[in-house]
């Protein structure tokens, strides 16, 4: 009897384990940026690899990311080819000019044009699922448990829908996404929260708090994700904000013990790092090449600005400026990703190898590289941090200025301004503090160590709320209240006023009082005086 019972309760225990051990994934990821289907496919492999069935399915906007190999494990990939229209604003994403920031600052809207863009094509995948529904048809069978997707690429929602998917997955390849923040109800006010677009940190003069309110206002009003409906009978309009708050888990590529500190709700899980491979890093051999060149000299610097904005665009002043500080170090050996081979510019300098392509990672690992002159971009301040790397940090545009000085605030790197690459002195005391000086090494190393021994590795947590939501659906326990709660009332204006008109009518009452007392009392003074003159 006893045997039998549990015999019973072990086959209940495995039951449940196969149940949360195994579910079906939807990665939804449409080509158009590197950095974004890097981040969607990081989150795929880490699936796959922990056992589960992750079906990658990837609508093609700009061409070039057709052949690029980003899944390795990940065997289920479905490309949807563009029409015509798509692959155009492919092309004008692609062609999409940003050497101008190498001398322009990035406005308030100077990204603006860039979000348009990316909600008209995001807008014409949805169009095309809906002229023809094959694709999607062929999936419904698959019984997807949950749906990952970038915030932005908002069309999923309607995915999910017609897909039945009980669970939604909103992702961000950047550290946050304000809107995602007010859709879930997460505290996220532009006084405390800077946008990644804009350079600011969470420290905000008035001027800068003023700046990041308009932008974080206007984004919010002007830059909306167009009106969707469901693709299936009756073709109601799909609320996305509301589908996002139904979200059971958010996954942002921010790191607790990297980025700044800000409130967050329990849905909101913090992955930054995962997309670092430090097994695979390590395995990384340098090629014969940059194993001589860095084997001349005890000292060695890489620049890199990365594979959106070219070394090759920037002024000739900037390069020429560089040039002279690299020569001002003749024991420095210093390696630059410049993409042609018209370098006469430089001279014949010992001590510098342009190279077109450089292994970014295993220079980093590398114990004779001594610094990296990099754009902080954010896949390199992750890769960066890794290493325990000192660093130069000099951000052009984008959410670049964010991210150095999210890495900076760690004492490891020195901030520079893109102007000051034509500025001699600051550049070279910058080389100089950089390879000499002994605390820029202690610190990043500090961060290398808290990040390879966080608590909970990222790809310990995305696993395990990626099952959780496979298993439970919606978590609506997770979900505030705060979210529908009225501007005013979130704010307390009604409190404030409320209390300030109580406060108010105790002071006139108050003010009324004394005075009747006070005339009433001269009237007794003066009937007294009176009555004795009397
Ligand atoms: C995962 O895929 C395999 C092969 O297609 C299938 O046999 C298995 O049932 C799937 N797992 C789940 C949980 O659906
Ligand atoms: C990390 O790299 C190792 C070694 O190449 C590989 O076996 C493993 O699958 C990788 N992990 C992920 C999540 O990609
Ligand atoms: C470079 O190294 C040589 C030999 O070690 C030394 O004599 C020289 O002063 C160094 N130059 C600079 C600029 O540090
Ligand atoms: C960085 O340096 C500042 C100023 O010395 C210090 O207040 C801060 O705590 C340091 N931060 C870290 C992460 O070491």
């Amino acid at each position: 009897m006893n045997i039998f019972y549990n015999y019973i309760c072990l086959l209940f225990i495995f039951s449940f384990l196969r149940l949360s051990e195994s579910a079906n994934f939807l990665v939804y990821c449409p080509l158009f940026a590197h950095s974004h289907h890097k981040f969607l496919a990081n989150i795929a492999e880490t699936l796959t690899l922990a056992g589960h069935n992750v079906t990658f399915l990837a609508p093609i906007i700009a061409r070039k990311y057709e052949n690029v190999k980003y899944l390795e494990h990940t065997k289920d990939v479905i490309y949807v080819q563009p029409d015509e229209e798509l692959e155009k604003l492919g092309d004008r994403m692609d062609s999409a000019d940003f050497s101008r920031f190498w001398t322009e600052e990035p406005g308030v809207f100077a990204m603006a044009p860039m979000l348009n863009l990316f909600s008209k094509m995001f807008h014409k995948v949805y169009e095309n699922f809906k002229k023809d529904l094959t694709v999607l048809d062929a999936l419904k069978d698959r019984k997807f448990d949950a749906l990952f997707y970038e915030v932005i690429a908002f069309n999923a929602v309607a995915i999910q829908q017609y897909l039945q998917i009980p669970t939604l997955y909103p992702t961000f390849s950047v550290t946050h996404h304000v809107r995602l923040s007010n859709s879930i109800g997460e505290p996220a006010s532009p006084a405390v929260l800077s946008s990644p677009l804009l350079p600011f940190d969470d420290q905000m003069a008035f001027s800068e708090r003023l700046a990041n309110t308009i932008f974080d206002f206007s984004t919010r009003f002007f830059i909306k994700p167009p009106t969707i409906m469901s693709y299936n009978y009756p073709y109601d309009v799909i609320d996305i904000e509301e589908a996002e708050s139904r979200a059971s888990f958010v996954f942002l590529n921010s790191n607790p013990y990297l980025d700044f500190p800000r409130p967050l709700l329990a849905k909101t899980v913090l992955i930054g790092g995962i997309s670092v491979n430090t097994t695979q890093i390590n395995q990384e051999k340098l090629p014969e090449y940059f194993q001589n060149v860095l084997s001349k000299q005890s000292k060695n610097v890489l620049i890199s600005f990365g594979s959106v904005m070219y070394s090759k665009d920037m002024p000739e002043q900037y390069k020429n400026t560089i040039v002279r500080v690299i020569e001002s170090f003749p024991n420095v050996t210093f390696i630059w990703k410049y993409e042609t081979d018209d370098v006469s510019f430089a001279g014949n300098l010992e001590n510098l190898h342009f190279s077109k392509w450089v292994p970014q990672t295993a220079l980093l690992a590398d114990s004779r590289l001594s610094a990296f002159i990099t754009h902080a971009g954010l896949g390199s301040v992750n890769e960066l941090s890794y290493s325990g790397k000192p660093a130069i940090l000099i951000p052009i545009f984008a959410d670049q200025a964010r991210n150095a000085k999210m890495l900076a605030r760690h004492n490891g790197s020195i901030l520079l301004d893109k102007n000051d690459l034509g500025n001699f002195e600051m550049l070279r005391d910058a080389v100089k503090a950089i390879t000499e000086n002994e605390k820029y090494p202690i610190h990043s190393e500090i961060l290398r160590r808290q990040l390879l021994q966080q608590p909970i590795p990222p790809r310990d947590l995305l696993v395990k709320h990626a099952i959780f939501g496979a298993e439970f659906g919606e978590l609506p326990s997770l979900n505030p209240y705060s979210r529908k709660m009225s501007f005013h009332a979130f704010f307390m204006i009604d409190i404030f006023l409320f209390l300030t008109a109580i406060l108010l009518l105790f002071i006139v009452s108050l003010v009324f009082l004394l005075k009747a007392i006070i005339r009433k009392r001269i009237t007794i003074i003066f009937r007294g005086k009176k009555q004795k003159t009397n």
